[in-house]
């Protein structure tokens, strides 16, 4: 689902340096060191003077205004309890007697921990756990809930256990998991149907309501993994993991013969409600988190769906701007040797080996390679190389598309090349395409 916060993405465009595992890389080129150091240093830069003071400004007056409700309203200086409500665009079932989960509170704990305001940090948690509950008469979107509440609390117990991030421990006995564990069971019940997939919506305390919606969209049955994988790993019950994972395979299973998905579907049938194929809302987290599940779990099967359902985007829609999420993938500058990837709410999770079957091949750092920008080559990772087509430059002529006389069409039908010589130029802006190493001609940036 597409929720724009162009200023928070621009703020995480910033602090995002492709990377790879800290160890064998610094062992491999010592060029990379330095320029990392560098890099380091201005993301510490950026950090230090650009973002607390964003950060503190939303935060303090979010806890001023709104706190323990779910959201600031900054005109009005007021609150919303904006979990029943997202997702809800008729705004059904609003129940009565719901006053908020501190929902902001939540979404900025590993905030806090990524600024070092330890203290901060620790009120809250210690708010939460004595404050906080889920036995609420609640009818909540299980897509929203899980990125932003489950990731939320898993994401800030993993930062809170984490000996090397200096927090005083003393306060903190597992609070944060505690409260996950306890959601993540009551998100079970949604998951009771005949085909695995699970309800777009349910309510918090009572479960799937009588003659609740059995449509829901791509992205509600398959953007899940991550967290409540997360959460199993770290509670030591595999239930979590399992209900997504069952519902992810089951998503799959319902591919067209492209490889392609629908938008909605019947979580009782298992059948495809509306049959258009997209990379937009409703979709896009569910190539995201194939991909990020890929790398955090080390399991081939996620990357055996992402190829396919890869190429089949590359070959039959032709390139957007689909890399935001993409990109999101890993920064390890605010915790120096280790790697994270970032959920689709921009929660940190650590990529550990534990979790991992086996280390992607796309991680092996020999592999990456140097690619071209206009003036200064940049560092790109094999799997950004795989993943990321180049966002469309803009002609400069106000927005409107122009007929073009330079355009020249692939060899192939197909879009498929060898190489370079294959692919034609582009209409829009008279560019040459070029062959992604996928097989496919299009205007990639990195070649
Ligand atoms: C931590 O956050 C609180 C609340 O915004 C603020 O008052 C305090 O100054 C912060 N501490 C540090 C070290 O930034
Ligand atoms: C829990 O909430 C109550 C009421 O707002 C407050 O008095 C109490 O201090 C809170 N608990 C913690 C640990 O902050
Ligand atoms: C559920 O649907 C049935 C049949 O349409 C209806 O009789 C019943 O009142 C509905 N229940 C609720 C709680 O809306
Ligand atoms: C690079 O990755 C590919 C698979 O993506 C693998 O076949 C190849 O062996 C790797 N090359 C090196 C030098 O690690």
């Amino acid at each position: 689902m597409v929720r724009c916060n162009c200023g928070t993405w621009i703020l995480i465009f910033l602090v995002i340096s492709p990377t790879i595992f800290h160890k064998s890389m610094s062992e491999l080129d010592p060029r990379w060191v330095a320029k990392k150091r560098r890099m380091s240093h201005k993301v510490r830069k950026i950090m230090a003077v650009f973002l607390p003071f964003r950060f503190y400004h939303a935060y303090d007056n979010y806890m001023t205004y709104a706190f323990p409700h779910d959201e600031l309203k900054p005109l009005a200086k007021t609150f919303t309890d904006s979990l029943v409500e997202l997702g809800n665009l008729k705004l059904e079932h609003l129940p009565q007697e719901y006053h908020g989960s501190a929902l902001t509170l939540v979404e900025s704990l590993s905030s806090l921990v990524i600024m070092g305001n330890n203290t901060e940090f620790e009120r809250a948690v210690l708010w939460l756990s004595e404050n906080l509950t889920f036995d609420v008469d609640a009818r909540i979107n299980l897509f929203e809930c899980n990125i932003r509440v489950l990731g939320g609390l898993v994401s800030a117990h993993i930062l809170a256990t984490d000996s090397t991030n200096r927090l005083v421990q003393r306060n903190y006995k597992n609070q944060l998991l505690i409260l996950a564990e306890d959601l993540g069971r009551r998100f079970l019940p949604a998951f009771d149907t005949p085909t695995g997939l699970p309800y777009a919506w349910i309510n918090l305390k009572y479960g799937v309501m009588e003659n609740e919606t059995t449509e829901t969209s791509t992205s509600g049955c398959g953007s899940l993994i991550l967290e409540m994988g997360a959460l199993s790993r770290l509670a030591g019950d595999p239930s979590f993991e399992s209900a997504a994972l069952r519902a992810l395979r089951k998503l799959w299973s319902m591919r067209s013969s492209l490889n392609l998905l629908g938008t909605t579907l019947d979580v009782e049938t298992g059948e495809w409600i509306e049959y258009s194929s997209g990379i937009g809302a409703g979709v896009d987290s569910f190539y995201e988190y194939l991909m990020k599940a890929h790398i955090l779990f080390g399991r081939d099967e996620f990357w055996r769906m992402f190829q396919p359902a890869y190429l089949a985007v590359q070959k039959y829609f032709r390139h957007g701007a689909w890399c935001k999420y993409l990109y999101l993938l890993f920064d390890d500058s605010f915790l120096v040797g280790r790697n994270y990837i970032f959920t689709t709410e921009g929660h940190p999770l650590p990529v550990v080996s534990a979790w991992h079957e086996r280390l992607p091949e796309t991680y092996i750092p020999s592999n990456w390679t140097s690619v071209k920008s206009k003036q200064k080559a940049k560092r790109a990772s094999a799997m950004s190389l795989q993943v990321c087509p180049a966002t469309t430059l803009k002609s400069g002529h106000g927005g409107q598309q122009v007929e073009s006389a330079c355009h020249i069409l692939d060899v192939r039908n197909d879009h498929r090349c060898l190489s370079d010589e294959d692919c034609g130029v582009e209409a829009s802006t008279c560019r040459q395409r070029s062959c992604s190493i996928a097989g496919y001609c299009g205007r990639w940036s990195f070649q």
